[in-house]
């Protein structure tokens, strides 16, 4: 993927820049309010009962704070979380490894859990419904196989396409959750209390600037504050103001809605190249050299999310909203 500014993909060095801002319980998670309502209750009653809170699935787009809500739900269980991925499990064995390694009342969380192949899936499947492991030792007519015990867990697993998860494994979480885009006040209390946590003197304008800039995504409002930030201090006396909000977000391509130069290739090739559409997606992908995958979790949904793009059985449609957004007529 090219390098974007706005990406949902986070680097090493974001990611602990990130791990050091995350809230720690509930009340300090800003939006999802109803996923935050409901957990809290699950969370009350497990505990109530002495029990581990039932299996969790976290979805939605990149970015939108899946991971930090699983560590979240840990902390507020008084449990430890272990973490792993999909594509880091690569043998029934690595997850029977972790597996065994808990301690009861731990959390596993497992990031795209949608990318465990099949054959992995399986062993989840009694691990996640009656704590236990099935091992099969041996080869051909001399196999058996064996149940070993598993303490209580919770398992945590996220995903950017819930329909990518088998129906079986689906199944098996008690609940499933899905995060929704945050909106531009949510966002600008993140930015504040993020800025708060860095020391860095904000005003409410460049936050609610840098808000509305961010795609609806926490992940990249924090990014954008990090880099205004820079401008602020190096152009600027220091202050993360709605000029220097304005003149360090203009410089990074980053428009008026949240754009970059991505969705713009995107949007203009569908316009220009495609008449408005409609487009199948591994054409457009074809067109502007990205990824189909890539499109559909990261750019796609967005677009969507704010009516520029509509997706058709024929394929992928620019609005008139899209065409006005760049001073385009909607060809007749
Ligand atoms: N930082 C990133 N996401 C957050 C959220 N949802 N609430 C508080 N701080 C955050």
């Amino acid at each position: 993927m090219e390098d974007r500014v706005v990406s949902g993909e986070a680097n090493e060095q974001e990611v602990s820049f990130e791990m050091s801002l995350r809230p720690q319980t509930l009340a300090q998670y800003i939006g999802q309010d109803e996923v935050k309502h409901n957990l809290a209750v699950f969370i009350e009653a497990a505990k109530g009962r002495r029990e581990t809170l039932d299996h969790v699935l976290l979805y939605g787009p990149p970015g939108l704070g899946k991971t930090t809500l699983a560590a979240v739900i840990a902390n507020e269980m008084g449990a430890n979380i272990r973490t792993t991925s999909g594509p880091a499990i690569e043998r029934p064995g690595d997850l029977a490894s972790v597996l065994t390694a808990l301690e009861p009342g731990e959390v596993l969380f497992i990031d795209e859990i949608h990318r465990l192949p099949k054959a992995i899936e399986e062993v989840l499947y009694p691990a996640m419904e009656d704590f236990c492991l099935d091992i099969v030792i041996g080869k051909g007519s001399g196999a058996r196989s064996i149940r070993l015990d598993l303490p209580p867990f919770t398992l945590i697993g996220a995903t950017t396409r819930a329909g990518s998860v088998s129906a079986p494994l689906r199944d098996r979480f008690g609940v499933i959750s899905r995060l929704e885009y945050y909106n531009e006040a949510q966002l600008a209390e993140i930015v504040l209390r993020t800025a708060g946590i860095l020391e860095t003197a904000i005003e409410p304008e460049g936050a609610a600037e840098i808000a509305r800039r961010s795609r609806g995504t926490p992940r990249i409002a924090n990014r954008l504050l990090r880099r205004v930030r820079d401008f602020a201090q190096v152009k600027g006396d220091g202050k993360v103001t709605l000029e220097i909000a304005n003149y360090a977000l203009e410089l990074l391509q980053v428009d008026k809605r949240g754009l970059d130069h991505i969705d713009h290739k995107l949007l203009k090739a569908i316009i220009e190249r495609f008449r408005g559409g409609p487009v199948g997606l591994d054409t457009i992908a074809a067109s502007i050299g990205e990824e189909r995958e890539t499109i559909e979790d990261v750019y796609e949904p967005y677009l969507l999310q704010i009516g520029f793009l509509q997706r058709t059985p024929r394929g992928r449609v620019a609005t008139p909203l899209c065409y006005a957004h760049f001073h385009m007529e909607v060809p007749e």
